[in-house]
């Protein structure tokens, strides 16, 4: 609900919104320039002193006017002619035109009534009330996306479009909730559906008739500092009814010209207070800091535009269209959806269908929509639960344990969960497992037991369908296909051959990046973006099911590189391994946003063996920040499969790499990366300590070993693997 209030109104109204904001930052300029620019009055000088000069200069003058700027204008009559100027309240002299900035007046037109009078106004109402609303709706999204209020500047993961996303909108939402309610307010006054007009003063005593009282003599004007003033208005001359009009920050009163006494005064109400508040606030003339601070947050509206869109166009493409979704007090069965890359979208999608043919009413939605108490006639919940990074949930599952946790009961309709994972991942399904654990907990009837899919298996998804339908009654099918993200061609440009001595043929492989179209460059979809430790699917010829491999490259390096180890039998790596320059094979990019460097200068511990030497290869050779890194790496034989032993020793002298550490395990005394690592404990602990972070790439036994290693090198420094996991300082990519 609040993920459609954020995304209507923001794609409805972008292009209104992007103008505004645009407009509005330039314009945020303006009153620091004038204030800049504009000579300004001593404090101590009172009005008194400032009419005397002004008078002395332009005897014909009419008014005296002070923007919250500072700037002083004065506008007077000189032998029937209308004059005005910018005023130097040193002199009383003119020094600058009083007209307008054109540029300025034309920016303010758009911004206001995007030159279309009233009903321009009334659009750019709509256009404030949209940004209020997203502001809104946008706060809680954040808030729900970082885990809780106190978590509002934590740091983030996933995607960068989203991640820019909510890293913008979680400074200048501040800056945009103010500007949009006090653009609806100055839109109220405008429309007069605010009181706020000033009303004349009060005269309550009769003008004397007389003439010629000196500003000396008038106590008001000589009390009354520059800094108060707004406005002072002359009598007309020769007419000895006319009174002298004093506007400041306080109110408006009338004067005698003969006595100079003050003859009726009314104080600003409220109203008048609050709008001009407002005014400032929105404008910044008065508040010319403030005024910036909200230019620039406003220029985060185009960004966030843009990256809300790519973000909803992911979601759209990663989610089939589920025809027949149900309402949600509605429906028999809620389908609750938690996924990253949108194939479990497809699983749902096959699910609905079949249950909805069978004659029950399903509603689908995200598991972060999770809302118990719209569920008037549900009378089971499933939920479908991908698992990410090192057991977290996927995105769009964000928020649905907080949600159960905060319920005082759980639901009373009971559960089915089935996790979607990869077991290669040391933490199989944790995050469905998690979620069957915290149902536990809040004793919420269970409907099935909890299943698992390992990778998005049609098989396991089949035969979890049947025990569906069995409890359910039903004869229920459930074949599905997972549709996998298109594929290019690949074609190998280079290969490196290793390890045949010991009988672990291995190959570095090189391949020229597949052309990118304009849309995928926009998007960042396809090969238009790829960094080392992101995933290429590749699909062996007669197989649908992908083999994944890590990238030892970037899209700056030119090539997509991977390193394939042949397992015996294997189809994929066999087909890889017989590749030669200019042969092709079917593959797409995957994201694995958790097995990046990221940025800063941090050291960075890189632990490998084997084949899992690829990314860590690919971060070393993108490391032009020189960046301190230091490489474990376990081999076999150094004769036979000591991978990129080309390479390194020019990295280490171009600075890339500080240290490397390499490790035997074939001969008379075996030595693995875990025992180099202990024979460094101090300095590894000193690294961690100081904010080094870790990353870990190679085989699962590998990397049990460097855990249990790294927990007793890192106790004395009170830190343990998994804290550091928990921080983001240890991550895993394990096979
Ligand atoms: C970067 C990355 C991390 C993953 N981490 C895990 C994990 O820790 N445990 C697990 O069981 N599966 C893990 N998986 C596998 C996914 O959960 C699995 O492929 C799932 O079917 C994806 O569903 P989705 O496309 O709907 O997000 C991971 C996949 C990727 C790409």
């Amino acid at each position: 609900m609040i993920r459609a209030l954020h995304r209507w109104p923001g794609l409805l109204a972008l292009a209104l919104l992007t103008v505004l904001a645009l407009s509005g930052a330039v314009l945020s300029v303006f009153p620091a320039a004038e204030r800049l620019s504009a000579p300004q009055a001593a404090a101590e000088m009172s009005v008194a002193a400032l009419a005397k000069r002004v008078q002395a200069a332009y005897p014909g003058v009419e008014q005296i006017r002070r923007a919250p700027s500072g700037r002083i204008t004065a506008y007077w009559f000189d032998q029937g002619a209308p004059g005005a100027a910018v005023i130097d309240p040193a002199t009383g002299q003119g020094v600058a035109s009083a007209d307008p900035n054109q540029t300025q007046r034309w920016l303010t037109n758009l911004h206001r009534s995007l030159f279309l009078g009233d009903g321009g106004r009334i659009a750019t109402a709509v256009g404030a009330a949209a940004m209020l609303v997203l502001s809104l709706s946008g706060t809680a999204l954040v808030a729900r996306r970082v885990g809780g209020w106190r978590r509002w500047f934590a740091p983030l993961r996933g995607p960068f479009p989203g991640r820019l996303h909510v890293e913008l909108a979680r400074v200048a939402v501040f800056g945009l909730l103010l500007s949009s309610a006090t653009a609806l307010w100055m839109t109220a006054s405008t429309f007069e559906l605010i009181p706020d007009a000033g009303a004349a003063p009060v005269v309550s005593t009769t003008v004397s008739g007389r003439t010629g009282v000196t500003f000396a003599d008038m106590p008001a004007l000589r009390d009354a500092k520059m800094a108060e003033l707004r406005e002072l208005s002359f009598p007309y001359p020769g007419d000895a009814t006319d009174v002298f009009t004093l506007k400041t920050e306080r109110g408006t009163g009338t004067f005698d010209q003969g006595t100079g006494a003050l003859l009726g005064w009314t104080d600003l109400t409220a109203w008048e207070y609050v709008s001009e508040t407002v005014y400032m606030l929105h404008t910044g003339h008065g508040a010319a800091a403030l005024g910036l601070v909200l230019g620039l947050m406003a220029l985060g509206v185009p960004a966030m535009g843009a990256t809300g869109v790519l973000v909803w166009l992911r979601g759209r493409r990663g989610r089939p269209r589920i025809s027949a979704n149900q309402p949600a007090g509605r429906a028999g069965t809620i389908l609750l959806v938690g996924s990253e890359g949108g194939s479990t979208w497809g699983f749902a999608a096959t699910l609905h269908a079949a249950l909805t043919e069978a004659g029950h009413s399903v509603h689908a939605a995200p598991m972060s929509g999770f809302a118990p108490d719209r569920y008037a006639r549900a009378q089971r919940i499933i939920v479908l639960a991908s698992t990410y990074g090192d057991g977290d949930a996927p995105a769009s599952a964000k928020g649905f344990l907080e949600r159960l946790e905060t319920l005082e009961r759980a639901p009373g309709i009971p559960l089915a969960v089935l996790g979607f994972g990869d077991r290669s991942f040391p933490a199989f399904c944790a995050f469905a497992k998690a979620v069957v654990a915290a149902a536990g907990a809040k004793a919420w009837p269970e409907f099935l037991p909890l299943d698992t899919i390992d990778r998005q298996s049609p098989q396991d998804f089949a035969r979890w369908g049947r025990t569906l339908g069995e409890k359910l009654r039903i004869e229920l099918e459930l074949s599905h296909q997972p549709v996998l993200p298109a594929t290019e061609t690949l074609t190998l440009i280079s290969r490196r051959d290793f390890g045949a001595e010991v009988q672990a043929p291995t190959a570095i492989l090189r391949f020229a990046p597949p052309p990118v179209t304009l849309w995928q460059r926009l998007t960042g979809t396809g090969f238009a973006r790829f960094s080392a430790g992101d995933l290429i699917g590749v699909l062996p010829e007669g197989s649908a099911v992908p083999r994944l491999y890590s990238l030892a490259s970037s899209r700056r390096d030119g090539f997509v590189e991977i390193v394939v180890k042949k397992h015996p039998g294997g189809l994929c790596s066999g087909q890889l391994s017989g590749l030669k320059p200019g042969d092709s094979v079917m593959a797409f990019l995957g994201r694995n946003p958790g097995f990046h460097p990221g940025r800063g200068h941090a050291p960075l511990i890189l632990i490998g063996a084997g084949t899992g030497i690829g990314p860590l290869a690919g971060f070393v050779r993108g490391n032009a920040g020189r960046r301190p890194i230091h490489l474990f790496f376990g081999m076999r034989d150094p004769r036979s499969d000591f991978f990129y032993g080309e390479d390194l020793p020019g990295w280490q002298a171009a600075g890339r790499l500080s240290r490397l550490v390499t490790t035997v395990s074939r001969g008379a005394r075996p030595h693995y990366v875990q025992d180099a690592l202990r024979a460094e404990a101090a300095d590894i602990a000193r690294l961690v300590r100081d904010g080094a972070r870790i990353m870990v790439c190679g085989g699962r036994d590998m990397a049990a070993g460097v855990a249990d290693a790294l927990a007793e090198i890192l106790a004395p420094v009170g830190l343990t693997p998994a804290a550091l996991k928990a921080e983001g300082r240890y991550v895993e990519d394990v096979y």
